[in-house]
Order: C-alpha cells, then sequence, then structure tokens
C-alpha cells in the first residue's frame, strides 16, 4: 500500500512465519506501511497498529472506514494533476507541509519519485514528482486500498509514542517491533533512544510478553550492526530486504541489504 521508509515488504512472510502458534493480540507499535500486519492477518483476529506520525494514522482510519471518499479525493486529486502536471504536486505537498493529513500523504506517496515518503531535518515531505510517471491510476489505488480494507476490521489504530502502547501490553500479546534505524533517523520524523527501547524490552521479557525486533544489520560489506544486549534475546536470524532500493536512488549502487530479525522466544 505504502512505500514506507524501512518498509518490510520483502521480509513479511518470513517474519509471519516466525510467530507463536497462539497469538491472542497482534501488536505493531511502529507500523509505517504495515506489510507485516498485512499478511500476520491472515492468522491472528486481533490486531493493534500504532505509529507517532499523526497523517498515517489518520490514512490507515480512512482505508478502514471511509474507502470509498479515500477513493473518490484520490480520483479527484489525480484528475486535477494530469490537468496541471507537474504544478499541482507542488501545490499539494505545500498545503501538506503546512497541514499535514493523511488524505494528502495518500496523494503524495502514489506520485512522487519511486513512492519514497522523504521528509527533511524540519520534517516536511521533500520528495519530488516523479516526472516519467504521473502518478498510480485510480483505479489501481481503488483496488489496493479494497484489498487492504478487507482485512482492517482486525484492526484498531493509535497514534501514541511506542512506550505507551508496550504499557498496556500483557501475556498472550505478541508484538513486532520496527522502531526507526540507528544512524538512519534523517529519514524519520523522530529519532529513537536506542537505550530507553533496550529498558522496554527487559520490561516486557520480565512481563512475559513475546516481542520480535526488527533491528540493524548489514549493506553489502558494509555492518550496520548496532548490538541489542544479548541477555535480553533468545534468537537472532539475518533476513535479506533484497537490493536496496533507496540506496540505488541515493547513491547509484545496488548492494543486498540484510537485516536482523531478534526474538525473545
Ligand atoms: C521502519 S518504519 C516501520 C515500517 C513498517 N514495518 C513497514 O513495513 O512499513 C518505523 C516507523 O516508526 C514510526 N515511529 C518513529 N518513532 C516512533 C515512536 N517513538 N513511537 C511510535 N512510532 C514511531 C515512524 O513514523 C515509522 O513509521
Amino acid at each position: 500500500m505504502l512505500k514506507w521508509t524501512g518498509s518490510k515488504r520483502k521480509q513479511a512472510k518470513t517474519i509471519v512465519e516466525e510467530l507463536p502458534v497462539n497469538v491472542e493480540r497482534y501488536i505493531e507499535p511502529f507500523f509505517g506501511g504495515g506489510a507485516v500486519a498485512y499478511l500476520a492477518a491472515n492468522k491472528v483476529e486481533n490486531i493493534w497498529g500504532n505509529d507517532l506520525y499523526t497523517p498515517l494514522i489518520e490514512f490507515w482510519n480512512m482505508v478502514k472506514n471511509e474507502p470509498n471518499e479515500l477513493i473518490n479525493i484520490y480520483r479527484r486529486e489525480w484528475n486535477l494533476l494530469q490537468e496541471n502536471f507537474p504544478e499541482y504536486f507542488y501545490t499539494v505537498r505545500d498545503r501538506f507541509n503546512l497541514n499535514p493529513n493523511g488524505l494528502d500523504l495518500a496523494f503524495l506517496t502514489r506520485t512522487c519519485v519511486n513512492g519514497i515518503v522523504r521528509f527533511n531535518k524540519e520534517g516536511e515531505f521533500n520528495n519530488s514528482i516523479h516526472l516519467s510517471r504521473r502518478g498510480m491510476k485510480p483505479s489501481n489505488f481503488e483496488s489496493i486500498v479494497e484489498k487492504w480494507n478487507l482485512k482492517l476490521y482486525k484492526f484498531n489504530f493509535t497514534n501514541l509514542d511506542y512506550r505507551e502502547v508496550l504499557d498496556s501490553t500483557k501475556k498472550g500479546d505478541v508484538i513486532y517491533l520496527d522502531p526507526p534505524y540507528a544512524g538512519s533517523n534523517n529519514r524519520y520524523i523522530a529519532d529513537l533512544d536506542v537505550d530507553a527501547l533496550f529498558s522496554e524490552l527487559d520490561k516486557l521479557n520480565s512481563k512475559g510478553v513475546k516481542w520480535l525486533l526488527s533491528f540493524d544489520g548489514k549493506r553489502g560489506n558494509t555492518n550496520l550492526e548496532y548490538p541489542v544486549p544479548k541477555e535480553l534475546y533468545i534468537n537472532k536470524q539475518f533476513l535479506s530486504n533484497g537490493k536496496s532500493t533507496l540506496n540505488q536512488v541515493l547513491n547509484g549502487t545496488s548492494e543486498e541489504v540484510l537485516e536482523t530479525l531478534y526474538k525473545n522466544f
């Protein structure tokens, strides 16, 4: 649905296979584009998606509760873009940066270069229009929204800091954490305090709550590992995220990206 930076689309199938058999409630405190939750919904009935970024949660609530309105507005905006190409993209981008909202976010992500959501230090959306394409066709947008909408009756969304979410977890919950990585925080709206994250994992361990964490990794020969303290987890594996599109776009190289998956069970 959304090519969110750090999307786990390529690893989603493997991560879902790693979930325990009985999941009373599945929780993603760093929801983003929800690539893993989308597949988890095939085997879990109760899902809680949370993200700190307000326009994103507004967007997901529209996919869930007002899909037709979302589709119609996208069609209207896309038509305006065709009539006034590419200027209309920048009209929407300026409007969004003055008043960030879920509807404009949907439009920008479907029309910008490679669909990559990117913010500058001030938190403004700064990707440009994809000139050689004319934005995702409304009929394609519609079918993606409909596919997601069919699953979202199982989901509840909140817009909180992940620590608030973790505070209200209990035994029987399974949490998949995919925080913004250390060293790549300029690609996100919020920096992450890694020590605070480790202390949250420790609290989950004490409560007996199961968790999986995507964290650091390797890009080609560059080691991006940021060690998670050994006493916090039981299992660690590397998953391939394929070739890095972002790296390809930014640096013209295409090295394989491996990311770690830690589990406390
Ligand atoms: C790596 S992305 C998640 C990608 C997601 N797994 C996917 O497949 O699309 C991390 C997300 O965490 C969110 N985030 C950053 N800081 C947060 C915080 N303190 N609490 C909750 N969410 C946060 C960001 O807005 C971003 O959407």
